[in-house]
């Protein structure tokens, strides 16, 4: 069989890049290779994100311009996968005949088999008129990972050998924060057997990955047993297990994990970061906002002051713990007072990374029924306000790693400057290096010699 090209567009979190990364190792099995020009494509999947508003208009603009492709290429299938997908499938078929196929995010270990059925579909359509996409939005109960991938090469991007892999633990969510449309686009939480994680793993680090991301919606409820009251506080978790497992994989240097929901995130996990140096003084631990109020509407099941006691308790075994945090403002019913709440709560975590977002109400969610919204120039000054004041904290953050020597972990060079090194220091800040010699994974110490807003700048020592 001819190689055949496929050419993916990744929108959204890391739990697509991680997706639209294992659909390019599946299709590799089948003679694919990647190509980066979608007109070169026998194959474009649109991998897409639902989190926030526009998402669907988005992708019909995006299809549209695609869709030009088509008409020059009549062979060329096209998919559109992700989140997206999920939840507009019944819609987005009638009004995109066009398109070849829309699978969800559960049905990516069939995409080899979803693309022989669409393109024999294509050719059937050719004779007779064609049904619309093949379209596989159901959701799997109990299949997971079913398909072990032949890990062959695809996922070396020969361009940018990234030291840095991101492995999913657990996909859906069973949280069902009332903003949230992930547990509809991603169904409920399943998690990956240990022995399945630990192999991907074992793979990457013989490739000479260095550094592991552990990925999930909810990292923190992995294997919990579904059918069990989660109460609070969760002394020891499964999480806190699997931790300890892949951190005794030889060769993993460094070891991340996100996202974490701070209800599901151990009060025993202090105690594993005293005992483990290899993970990161990085966690991101998105509080969603700082009024008490607004938390229980949001049902987030924790408050501000359990957050902050769990962010103290870190602190406490990692002084140097470096929190990002995702903020919605302007939830319905977000009042001023609420909202200094937020603010307050946010001077006091003193933050090395926020990501801030205008409230978006979205389908199936049940906020999108509540009637008390925020006026969209609120919002917006809130909003402002917000990143206004992190800036100043990233800033003045930022100043004070001037005339540090810090351990700076390789990540990526341009290929037109090659003694031109990106870096990350333990606590994820952006080291640049403008002339510095090593290969993506070294560990290298570096002085500190300028600061911006967004990054660091220093040599090596
Ligand atoms: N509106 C605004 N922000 C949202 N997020 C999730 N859903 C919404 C929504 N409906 C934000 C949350 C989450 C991040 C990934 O996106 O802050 O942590
Ligand atoms: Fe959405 Fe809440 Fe689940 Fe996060 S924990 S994915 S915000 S429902």
């Amino acid at each position: 069989m001819s190689t055949r090209r496929v050419h993916i567009e990744t929108w959204g979190c890391q739990m697509n890049v991680a997706d639209s990364e294992r659909m390019l190792a599946l299709l590799a099995n089948h003679n694919f290779e990647q190509t980066k020009t979608p007109e070169n494509a026998d194959l474009i999947i649109l991998n897409t994100c639902n989190i926030r508003e526009k998402a669907r208009h988005k992708v019909l603009t995006r299809l549209g311009e695609l869709r030009e492709i088509k008409k020059v290429n009549g062979e060329l299938i096209l998919a559109l996968a992700g989140c997206v997908a999920q939840v507009e499938a019944e819609s987005l078929r009638k009004e995109l005949p066009f398109l070849d196929l829309i699978f969800g995010p559960d049905h990516i270990d069939e995409l080899p088999a979803l693309l022989s059925r669409a393109m024999e579909e294509k050719v059937t359509a050719e004779t007779f008129r064609k049904p619309g996409p093949l379209t596989e939005t159901t959701f799997q109960t109990d299949q997971l990972y079913s398909i072990p991938i032949d890990l062959a090469e695809p996922w070396v991007d020969n361009e940018r050998f990234e030291a840095t892999k991101f492995v999913n633990i657990i996909k859906g969510c069973n949280n069902f924060c009332t903003y949230c449309v992930v547990p509809y686009t991603r169904g409920r939480e399943k998690s990956r057997p240990v022995e399945e994680i630990e192999n991907e793993i074992r793979f990457f680090i013989a490739k000479g990955v260095k550094e592991i991301v552990l990925l999930g919606q909810n990292v923190n409820s992995y294997a919990l047993d579904n059918t069990q009251p989660r109460n609070n506080p969760h002394e020891h978790t499964p999480f806190l297990d699997l931790l300890r497992h892949v951190a005794n994989i030889p060769g993993v240097d460094r070891l991340r994990f996100f996202t974490s929901n701070p209800h599901d995130f151990p009060i025993a996990m202090p105690k594993l970061l005293q005992e483990i140096p290899s993970i990161c003084d990085q966690l991101h631990l998105p509080v969603q906002s700082g009024s008490n109020t607004i938390l229980a509407a949001m049902n987030r099941k924790y408050t501000r002051e359990d957050y902050l006691a769990k962010v103290e308790a870190v602190r406490k075994v990692r002084p140097e713990m470096a929190f990002s945090t995702d903020i919605i403002v302007g939830f319905p019913g977000e009042t001023d007072q609420d909202f200094e709440d937020t603010l307050s709560l946010v001077k006091e975590v003193r933050y090395a990374t926020l990501f801030a977002f205008k409230y978006s109400p979205r389908k199936l969610t049940s906020a999108a029924r509540l009637k008390n919204r925020v006026p969209d120039a609120v919002q917006n000054r809130r909003l402002q306000e917000l990143l206004n004041l992190q800036r100043e904290e990233t800033e003045r953050q930022n100043q004070a790693e001037i005339g540090l020597v810090r351990s700076v972990f390789l990540v990526y060079r341009t290929i037109k400057a090659p003694h031109y090194w990106h870096g990350r220091t333990f606590q994820g800040r952006l080291v640049r290096l403008p002339n510095a010699e090593g290969k993506s994974g070294d560990t290298v110490n570096v002085l500190i010699e300028k600061a911006s807003a967004t990054s660091l700048e220093g040599r090596i020592v």
